[in-house]
């Protein structure tokens, strides 16, 4: 993959993580904080430190992978004011969610060597597998994982991340709620988030509808620029519970 400027603007509007808090009512009250996705899949890949040191060239201080890989996190050693976003991996998802220990075993080997110096601040428990055939693994291993930051008192937060098409509206976002389909197996898990008060995660990618539609979308819309467009990312989330 070639790093045209032009290639790097889209990477970057199009790969923006949405970390929403939603109150008691279930309704999110606020996108508080934006984050970039670092992707690996694709080569002639800059090295970990050329990313991790051109993220902060430009104020960039939450960095998610979507596995523990080693050579990221070892990279981002001693840089603490990033906070790293760690995904399980969706194949490892069917083995951690029959075993505890598997789960203990996990963590051992892939963030326990990193917590001296890597301010690790969430786990996230699959990538878009909410709803679908392995959707019901996450409930487990998020348990699992919850107990273990719990019983070790460890700032690490407990969450999974959700695919944007779950959201049957998503402009304007005020407007935007769940599919019910999505419901089954996300109610619960909405269920133990609210326990721990941990936020969800929500890929969006915004500047495609902007892109599609830039007449009647505004650029503010696709960049977060919120209080420009007078209105806030905000999801009824159980708009259909
Ligand atoms: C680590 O990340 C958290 C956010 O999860 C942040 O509040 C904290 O300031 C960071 N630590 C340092 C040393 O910057």
């Amino acid at each position: 993959m070639l790093y045209s400027p032009k290639k790097l603007f889209l990477f970057f509007f199009s790969c923006i993580v949405l970390i929403v808090n939603y109150n008691n009512n279930g309704f999110v009250t606020a996108a508080n904080s934006i984050g970039l996705n670092y992707g690996l899949l694709g080569d002639n890949l800059p090295s970990p430190s050329n990313v991790i040191n051109l993220y902060k060239s430009i104020d960039i201080t939450k960095i998610r992978i979507f596995d523990p890989n080693t050579e990221v996190l070892n990279a981002l050693r001693g840089h603490r004011d990033i906070a790293v976003t760690v995904g399980v991996r969706d194949q490892d998802l069917a083995a951690l969610a029959a075993s505890e220990e598997d789960v203990k075993g996990w963590f051992a080997t892939n963030i326990e060597p990193y917590l001296s110096d890597v301010n690790i601040s969430f786990i996230t428990v699959g990538n878009e597998v909410i709803p679908g055939p392995i959707g019901s693994q996450v409930l487990p291993v998020m348990q699992s994982l919850t107990n273990l930051v719990k019983s070790r008192n460890l700032p690490i937060s407990i969450s999974t991340v959700v695919a944007m098409w779950n959201l049957e509206q998503s402009y304007p976002p005020s407007a935007g709620m769940f599919t019910s389909q999505a419901r089954e197996q996300l109610v619960p898990v909405l269920k133990l988030l609210s326990q721990t008060s941990t936020p969800i995660l929500v890929n969006i990618y915004p500047y495609f509808p902007y892109a599609s539609d830039p007449v009647s979308i505004p650029f503010d819309y696709a960049t977060f620029n919120t209080e420009a467009i007078g209105t806030r990312w905000t999801i009824g989330l159980f708009k259909h519970v």
